[in-house]
Parts: structure tokens; sequence; C-alpha cells
């Protein structure tokens, strides 16, 4: 009887050791795996972040003008999501943003779930970071009021984005396109954001963004922190019909690649590139060709990248062989996404904004009513 107690405890002892030591393994494997995945630059924030259990506060945000295509995704998307490893992320779709140019209400809704669906398709985590719809959380655009009463009209007219736009759309010049950076400002202020993730384009709503912080700290208290930018590194996609332009929707169906073609259509838009052109003789890879060998590399095929460069410099390149390359690689890359995306349905979607719009607000509202404070409303 004893004996036989005695042999249970034992194996129960030796289960309990195992089961101990598979889960400390598993702890250190994702511990592992995901240092293995980051950039060098990051592994010491990553490695003190896990230690203090403090990651810095980041905000971005992406308007719902159109389905996000593969340029989107490597200049800034694809940043987004590693940016998850080391910092605090709180990633807004700007449906505000979006009203300053004219858009059709049907077509906004669709782009908002389609957004949403494709950043958690390409692995924004809700359980990791924030999600949620700027209108959801009525503190940005109180908080844009305030930020609107501190900046001068002259720091408005500076902005590049605005003159382009206005000349862009000369019919619907409104008040929103021109107060668009204090809305922005707000964003990021509100969860007293200490980074940014944005594209070049948009370094100068950013340095608006620190100008305000700064006034605002100045003429009442330190309270805000004055943002930096994260710049994803140059990685410009160029179009596939015009490749001396910027992948962009506005050159047409044909020259970019959503991150949600089918098969079909990446390899029809891939084989009907623009490879040589006049460039071409100047000796320099011609641009249309340069594009499709930076695909390679781009969506993790470094070896058919190198192996293509190599043959265009012997001079022996089939485009056709590195056109369909390119297809294949793309299509093997984006069929995750695109599977992923239509597993989401609309409820679920709907739900994880809900939930995230709970958390923003939890410190949106917290923060606005300590700046109301310091301003000295009751
Ligand atoms: N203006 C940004 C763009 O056009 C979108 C945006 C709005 C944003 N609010 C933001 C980006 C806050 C970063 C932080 O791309």
């Amino acid at each position: 009887m004893i004996c036989e107690k005695y042999v249970f405890n034992w194996q129960g002892a030796v289960l309990l050791k195992n089961i101990l030591l598979i889960f400390s393994n598993i702890l250190l494997y994702t511990f592992f795996m995901n240092l293995s995945r980051l950039p060098k630059k990051d592994t010491i924030i990553y490695i003190a972040n896990n230690f203090m259990e403090k990651q810095p506060i980041l905000f971005s945000g992406i308007k719902p003008t159109g389905r996000p295509h593969i340029g989107n995704y490597l200049g800034a998307l694809k940043n987004w999501v590693e940016l998850q490893h080391t910092h605090n992320c709180i990633y807004s779709i700007v449906d505000y943003h979006a009203l300053t140019i004219e858009i059709k209400p049907v077509e906004l809704t669709a782009n908002i779930l389609a957004l949403a669906k494709t950043l958690l398709a390409i692995g924004i985590d809700p359980k990791k970071s924030t999600l949620f719809i700027q209108s959801h959380v009525p503190e940005h655009t109180e908080l844009a009021w305030i930020f609107n009463c501190m900046t001068p009209v002259a720091e408005m007219e500076r902005m590049t984005q605005y003159k382009d736009k206005a000349k862009q759309h000369k019919k619907n010049i409104n008040m929103g396109l021109f107060d668009y950076p204090a809305l922005m400002a707000a964003d990021i202020l509100l969860y007293r954001a200490e980074a940014v993730p944005v594209g070049e384009d948009q370094l100068q709503h950013l340095e608006l963004t620190r100008i305000i912080a700064k006034k605002f700290n100045n003429r009442y208290e330190k309270y805000f922190e004055e943002p930096q930018a994260i710049i994803t590194k140059a990685k410009r996609i160029m179009s596939l019909t015009d490749p001396a332009k910027k992948m962009s929707k506005e050159l047409g169906e044909s020259s970019y690649i959503s991150l949600l073609d089918s098969p079909e259509q990446i390899r029809k838009k891939i084989m009907k590139t623009v490879t040589e052109t006049s460039t071409s003789k100047t000796g320099n890879m011609s641009p249309g060709v340069l594009n499709l060998i930076e695909l390679l590399n781009h969506f993790d095929n470094q070896k058919a990248s190198q192996e293509y460069a190599n043959q265009y410099n012997k001079g022996v390149i089939k485009y056709a062989e590195l056109k369909t390359a390119v297809a294949d690689t793309l299509i093997t890359y984006l069929k995750p996404i695109a599977e992923k995306y239509n597993d989401i349905s609309d409820i679920e979607v709907k739900n994880i904004l809900r939930d995230g719009a709970v958390e923003a607000k939890d410190i949106a509202q917290k923060n606005l009513k300590e700046i109301k404070n310091i301003i000295g409303l009751i």
C-alpha cells in the first residue's frame, strides 16, 4: 500500500517536471524565435523590453481610401507587423482623414472593412496591438480642436501635401484638407506616442506634430513626448506599366499588384510589365528590369534575384523567365495572406475593431481629461 502510493507520487512528480520543462522550453523557443527574426538594431530593444516589460508607445494610421498594394506593404505595412515585437503598437484606420477627399459612402464602408481584414491577414495581431477605427474614439477630434487653437495658420499653409492635394482637387479644397495635420497630431499625441512609423511624405506632418507638442509643453507644462519618426528604409516599388513612376493606384489597375489579387491576375499583370525602355541603352539596368529583380529580393527570393542580376550583366537574361519567376514568387508569398483574409468574417473583424476601440478609449479618455485639466477646462 505504502509502496503503491510512493510509486504514484513519484510518477506524478516526474510528469509535473516534464510538463514544466516543456512549458519553459516553449517560452524559451518563442523568445529566441522572435529574437532571430528581428533586425539587428531591434534586438537590444527587444531584450530590454522583455526584461523590463515596458515598451515604447507607437502610433500609426492608414487611410481607408482603397485596397493596399504591394508598394504600400513593403513601404509601410510589413514594418508595422515587425514593430509589434519591440513596441506597444496602436494602429488606427483613420476614416476621418479619408473624408477630406470625396468618397462614396458604400465605398468608404467597404474600404474600412477590407483594410481592417488586410491588416489582420498580414499579421497585425490584436492580442499584441490595438487596432481600431479613428471615428470610434471621438477624443481624436476633440483634441484636434484644442490643437487648432494653438497652430498658426502660417504653419498649415507650408504643408506640401496640402498644396499638392489642393492642386489635384481644385473643386474640393475643403477645411478638412487644410486642417488634416492637426487631426494627425491629435491622433499621435492623444496616446503620448513616442514613435511613429511613416513614409517620407509624412515627415513634414510629423515635424508639425512635434512643433505642436513643444508649444503645448512650453505654454502649459511638459505633458507630451516629441514623437520620433521611424522611416521605413526606402523600398520604392515602381509602377509595372511605367517604371519611372512610383507604384500607385492612380496609374491604373494594371500598374500595381493588390495584396488580394488572384494568382491569375498577378501572373497576367507581371507578364505584361514593361522591361526594356530607352534608358537601358545607357548601360545601366533598365528601371523595369531592376524593379522586377528587386521584387524577387523583397519577396524573399534573394537567390533568384541574384541569379537574374548576373544573367542580366552577362547579357543572357530571358525576360519571360524572369517574369515567370516574379509571378511565382509573388503568388506563393501572397497566397496565405489572401487565405487568411477570406477566413475573416465581417462580424469577426467588427468585433476586433470594437474591442480595439475600447482599449484605445481607455487611454484616450484618461489623457484627454488630463489635457483639459491642464488647459483649464472643467
Ligand atoms: N497622414 C497619414 C498618411 O496619409 C495617415 C495618418 C493619419 C497617420 N494619422 C496618422 C500616420 C498618425 C501616422 C500617424 O499616410
